[in-house]
């Protein structure tokens, strides 16, 4: 299955990023990882990151009319954007929301996502572990 790994601002930076909160992983590793994890659950994987909401709009486009299924970490846009919570509801497969960290745990405006209310599951929390247990479960659909 045509599976999108798709991640927003900021996340390209991971790695340096304050690393006491994401973790030491960086991006490029994070989206070897989920491709190799993809390939060994029989996934057709794409992983990608932009900083341009534009783009990830544009990508969530895509996977709607592919019927893809989609991981996304949408970082801070996910406390925010109505526009990407209304592209992620037009989605014709399951979407997985994913944050590394606990955004419970974290500031007050992290509390909530604008996401969560149109996505199948969410798994924050469990740093690059939540990847690769959003990419387990869509494997096991
Ligand atoms: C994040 C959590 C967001 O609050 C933050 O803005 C990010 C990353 C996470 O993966 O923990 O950029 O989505």
């Amino acid at each position: 299955m045509k599976t999108y790994v798709l991640n927003g601002v900021n996340l390209g930076r991971l790695g340096t990023r304050q690393t006491d909160i994401y973790g030491l992983t960086d991006y490029a590793s994070l989206a070897e990882m989920c491709i190799k994890t993809g390939a060994e659950l029989g996934l057709d994987v794409e992983v990608k990151q932009t900083d341009d909401e534009h783009e990830l709009v544009v990508w969530l486009h895509r996977a709607a009319d592919e019927g893809a299924a989609v991981v996304l970490n949408a970082g801070a846009w996910s406390h925010y954007s109505i526009a990407l919570r209304d592209a992620c509801a037009m989605l014709n497969a399951p979407l997985i929301e994913v944050h590394l960290s606990n955004i419970y745990a974290r500031e007050e405006f992290r509390h909530h996502s604008v996401i969560s209310g149109v996505a199948s599951g969410v798994i924050c929390g469990l740093g690059v572990d939540g990847y690769r247990l959003a990419l387990l479960h869509l494997s096991s659909r």
